[in-house]
């Protein structure tokens, strides 16, 4: 199993999922943190830590972020590992602010 980072972290990336991994299982995008499933060690420390509820173990990951298992184990290798917490990006957006485009996606 592993845990994997979804839609809410983008344009956010609040970092403080990955102040907390005790294996640096994290990988910084520009937009975005991956977890790499190979390093991953189903700790669940990282998931209370998201302000946007952007973790989820693979086993509890709603159907709709199906794809970010894939996208994770895809594009972590191609980034650098990050483990302190930073500034989250300019515009980032809140819980609340993310339930609102969720509901209106339908989701
Ligand atoms: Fe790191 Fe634990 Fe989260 Fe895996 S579950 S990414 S080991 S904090
Ligand atoms: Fe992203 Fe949440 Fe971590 S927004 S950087 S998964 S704390």
């Amino acid at each position: 199993m592993t845990y994997v980072v979804t839609e809410h972290c983008q344009k956010c990336k609040y970092t403080d999922c990955a102040e907390v991994c005790p294996v640096e299982a994290f990988h910084e995008a520009p937009d975005i943190l991956y977890i790499n499933p190979a390093t991953c060690i189903d700790c669940n420390l990282c998931v209370a830590e998201c302000p946007v509820e952007a973790i989820f173990s693979e086993e509890e990951l709603p159907k709709k972020y199906e794809k970010w298992t894939k996208i994770n184990a895809e594009e972590c290798e191609k980034y650098p590992t990050i483990a302190e917490k930073k500034a989250p990006l300019p515009g980032a957006l809140t819980l609340e602010q993310w339930k609102e485009i969720d509901a209106k996606a339908g989701a």
